[in-house]
């Protein structure tokens, strides 16, 4: 027998505030045309003065503890992305944890911006599979809106806010890859490639917060090839191909990378989902978003074996594969 992370549920919230592209069109020199075409977006959502990254977890983390048939009090671990925490300290997870009522058990925040959730479920996957805690939340939460910069063309029209969370329970399985949970995982950074997406700002450099800033060109042209390999070692560890693939749940930047991505793996168009249209790049929320919404549309099921795969800032870059 084995060790495996298993989902029991899934959530999502998203701020009630819509923004389209016309709206957009009106703050910056662009176009719904341009936005649409270069990166499939058409609208974004954008959390209300006062509203912040753990409010919108707290909402996602609710959801995915009620789609899984559990109290808060069931959980004793929770992993919260994010790259727009509430504040610089304490981490945004222990808010959540304060929200939920929670007080036993362990919270804190990973950072690995785009990549987020993928690393927060790794690390959350390796605490529970190693038998030191039983059930967690894995959460991956954003306020983008709050460190664009407004006059950026290039790169205001791209994120929106959002947060997503699944619930993970420990359980004995045979230990073969029909198993359900947590398959495979496989995470990768390369400082080198830190200042082609980054913040100008942060506590200990400028004591602001700071803007993003982005080579947009520079992070495309290395993207596909990232996501690719780091998927090509999730195949080659479990012994899958993209044919047995029901699910790819890509991170949803831009949807010219996602579809290229998915032939270069070939993967068929009909198993991605993608939310890239609705919520924009939500960083570390947009894989748990775009599950919730899979799930929720009934596509989902379990049994279903499910591909994610995530690339950010840093680079940092991985992939997971699990059987929903
Ligand atoms: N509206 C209109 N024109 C624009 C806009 C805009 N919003 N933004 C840029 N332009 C202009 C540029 O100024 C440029 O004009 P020029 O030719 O006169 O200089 C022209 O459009 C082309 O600009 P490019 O940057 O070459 O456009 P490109 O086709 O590369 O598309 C984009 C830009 C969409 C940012 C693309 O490079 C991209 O998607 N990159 C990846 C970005 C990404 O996904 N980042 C997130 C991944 S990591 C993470 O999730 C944090």
């Amino acid at each position: 027998m084995t060790l495996r992370s298993v989902v029991l549920g899934v959530g999502g919230y998203l701020p009630e505030r819509v923004l389209t592209n016309a709206e957009l069109a009106g703050m910056v020199d662009t176009t719904d045309e341009w936005i649409v075409q270069r990166t499939g977006i058409r609208q974004r959502h954008v959390a209300a003065t006062g509203e912040v990254t753990s409010d919108l977890a707290l909402a996602a983390a609710k959801a995915a503890l009620a789609d899984a048939g559990l109290e808060a009090a069931d959980i004793d671990l929770i992993v919260l992305a994010t790259a727009t925490p509430d504040n610089t300290f304490p981490s945004t997870a222990v808010a959540v944890q304060a929200g939920l009522g929670i007080t036993h058990g362990a919270a804190f925040d990973v950072q690995a911006v785009c990549s987020g959730f993928v690393f927060a479920l790794a690390t959350a996957d390796a605490m529970l599979t190693s038998g030191r805690f039983r059930r967690a939340l894995v959460i991956g939460a954003e306020t983008f809106s709050r460190i664009l910069d407004w006059t950026d063309r290039t790169t205001c029209v791209l994120f929106g806010d959002g947060a997503g969370a699944v619930v993970l329970e420990r359980q004995e399985q045979p230990g073969t890859r029909d198993d359900r949970g947590v398959l495979t995982s496989h995470l990768r950074s390369d400082g080198r490639h830190k200042m082609k997406l980054y913040v100008d700002g942060g506590p200990s450099s400028t004591q602001t917060v700071g803007h993003l800033r982005m080579e947009g060109r520079e992070v495309f042209r290395h993207a596909v090839g990232m996501i690719t390999d780091v998927v090509v070692d999730a195949f080659k560890a479990t012994g899958y191909g993209p044919d047995d693939i029901d699910w790819f749940v890509p991170h949803q930047a831009n949807r010219r990378i996602i579809d290229a991505s998915a032939v270069k793996l070939g993967i068929a168009a009909e198993k991605v989902v993608t939310t890239v249209d609705r919520h924009a790049n939500t960083s570390a929320a947009s894989i748990p978003l775009a599950l919730s919404v899979a799930a929720a549309e009934g596509r989902l099921k379990p049994g279903n074996l499910v591909l994610l795969e995530a690339m950010g800032g840093g680079f940092t870059w991985g992939s997971v594969l699990l059987r929903w």
